[in-house]
């Protein structure tokens, strides 16, 4: 395209503020800036600008219920015979090298502060390793456990990383540093979410400098749109993959592939599961997954009112009285295939997409110089990968309730600021989860400790699932209480 036209695509658009400075510029930052312009769809953009900046502010005379008891199971309450059923059917899938995970790390990491991706933090364990040490060891782990335990010979877990344009350089790097942590490279391939610009409260593209447009990832939803750009879904086919477990980069305790939930998806023949935990208390603030007049969707904590939150019912399994809504969302997602295959129908037709108002440093048009604001300036679009779950039914969606305390500890803010969800908690979290599998295994822990580091390589999860024979021949990383 000529640079007219690439100015006349802009204006149409109601976006020529992007060339403000293109005069001015020497040629090197011309062509800079016009490269990136033509990645960008003017008309696109300021459609989804016009979306978002015209939705009113929530009136939702939606009916919100708990989810349905046939769409739900709890590893807390099912007969032990039913958790091992699934599990051996999930077993069976990896067997037949039918299962991907797909990882989410297109993220910034604002809140934790690291300019690393957050794979790469250290969240202090006495090994030190990375959330994508650990999680590339449990796949190790998983591989090896199914080859043992069906004797298929080679057993592949292929491992999608979604990166975004910020993290996907370090990701790489930091993978090719550490040589894939002992993985087959060519069963590991790194995709690129899209980004979308930033736009002011207008609704126009800001500029980062002069030569350079502001933009940021469009958000974990971004996922759909980035599985069918990316050829991900291509690969799935080639490979013969069927079921891929999805989930986010910042939770040291996520069971990746985990056979139990594939099992539970697989044996209720849905399209889409996911994993839930149970709420702390009735007005924690997490997202919830319910039913939205009669779909399955996950809506905010404070989109329930007070009776709601506190509501309570008496559990069928276990005959105790629970909290209605207390499927706390832990974004942890089965897929189908099947399902993925039709995204092109719905990713950018059905996917709503939503504000973050932000401060995004940018140049002020006026005067050329560049702006750092101190309070949000500017607007983030960003897709929800959950906003899909309302075009299925509840035939085509199960929910799978789990422990916390062995699946769920997110690293979302920086250890000493909010207190939790933070690198303390994550490694106290993943540590007392070690002493309790090796009490479990028979050892004696003294109290003085605190916790057990036990690698992944060792156990995948829990004594259910202990390596035969290594306990004994390896050194655990032991974190003292006081
Ligand atoms: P969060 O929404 O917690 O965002 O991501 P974040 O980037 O980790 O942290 P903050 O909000 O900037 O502090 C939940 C998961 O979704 C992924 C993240 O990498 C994380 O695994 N994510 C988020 C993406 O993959 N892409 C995005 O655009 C946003």
């Amino acid at each position: 395209m000529s640079l007219e036209e690439l100015q006349e695509t802009y204006a149409t658009a109601g976006q020529s503020q992007v060339f403000t400075f293109y005069d001015s510029l020497d040629e090197s930052s011309q062509k800079l800036l016009v490269s990136q312009l033509a990645t960008i769809d003017p008309a696109r953009v300021s459609r989804i600008a016009e979306t978002v900046l015209s939705q009113a502010p929530e009136s939702d005379p939606s009916e919100i219920t708990p989810l349905p008891e046939s769409a739900t199971a709890s590893v807390l309450t099912a007969p032990p015979s039913q958790i091992e059923e699934w599990e051996k059917i999930g077993t069976s899938l990896i067997a037949q090298n039918s299962v991907a995970v797909v990882l989410l790390a297109g993220g910034q990491g604002t809140r934790l502060g690291s300019s690393a991706p957050k794979g790469c933090f250290d969240i202090g364990l006495p090994s030190h390793k990375s959330l994508f040490e650990l999680q590339a060891e449990r796949i190790v782990s998983l591989q090896n456990l199914v080859q043992n335990r069906t004797g298929k010979t080679e057993v592949i877990i292929p491992w999608y990383i979604m990166t975004s344009g910020p993290t996907r350089a370090p990701t790489e790097t930091f993978f090719k540093e550490h040589s894939y942590f002992g993985l087959d490279p060519s069963n590991i391939k790194f995709f690129e979410q899209g980004v979308l610009p930033c736009i002011d409260n207008s609704g126009k593209i800001l500029l980062e400098g002069k030569d350079k447009v502001a933009v940021a990832p469009d958000g974990n939803g971004g996922i759909y749109r980035a599985l069918v750009q990316e050829d991900v879904l291509l690969d799935f086919a080639k490979r013969g993959i069927k079921h891929v477990h999805a989930y986010c980069v910042d939770n040291c305790l996520v069971r990746m592939a985990d056979p139990v939930f594939l099992g539970f998806a697989e044996s209720r023949g849905v399209l889409v599961a996911t994993k839930s935990v149970p709420k702390r208390h009735p007005k924690e603030n997490v997202g919830l997954i319910v039913a939205k007049d009669g779909h399955p969707a996950v809506i905010e904590y404070s989109e329930i009112s007070d009776e709601m939150a506190h509501r309570t019912v008496v559990d069928s399994e276990s005959g105790k009285k629970v909290l209605a809504f207390r499927a706390a969302n832990i974004v942890n997602h089965y897929y189908s295939v099947e399902y993925l295959d039709t995204i092109p129908t719905w990713s950018e037709n059905y996917l709503p997409y939503h504000i973050a108002r932000k401060k995004i440093p940018c140049v002020d048009l006026e005067t050329g110089e560049s702006i750092s604001p101190s309070k949000p300036n500017g607007i983030k679009m960003e897709q929800f990968i959950f906003d899909c779950f309302p075009q299925l039914d509840f035939a085509q969606f199960g929910n799978l309730e789990v422990r916390r305390e062995d699946e769920f500890s997110p690293l979302k803010n920086k250890a000493g600021t909010v207190g939790e969800d933070d690198a303390d908690t994550s490694r106290a979290d993943l540590l007392k989860q070690g002493k309790r599998w090796v009490v479990a295994a028979g050892a004696t822990v003294s109290d003085d400790v605190a916790g057990v580091e036990v690698p992944p390589l060792i156990s995948y999860v829990s004594n259910l699932l202990f390596h035969e024979g290594t306990v004994s021949s390896v050194r655990l990383g032991y974190e003292r209480s006081s």
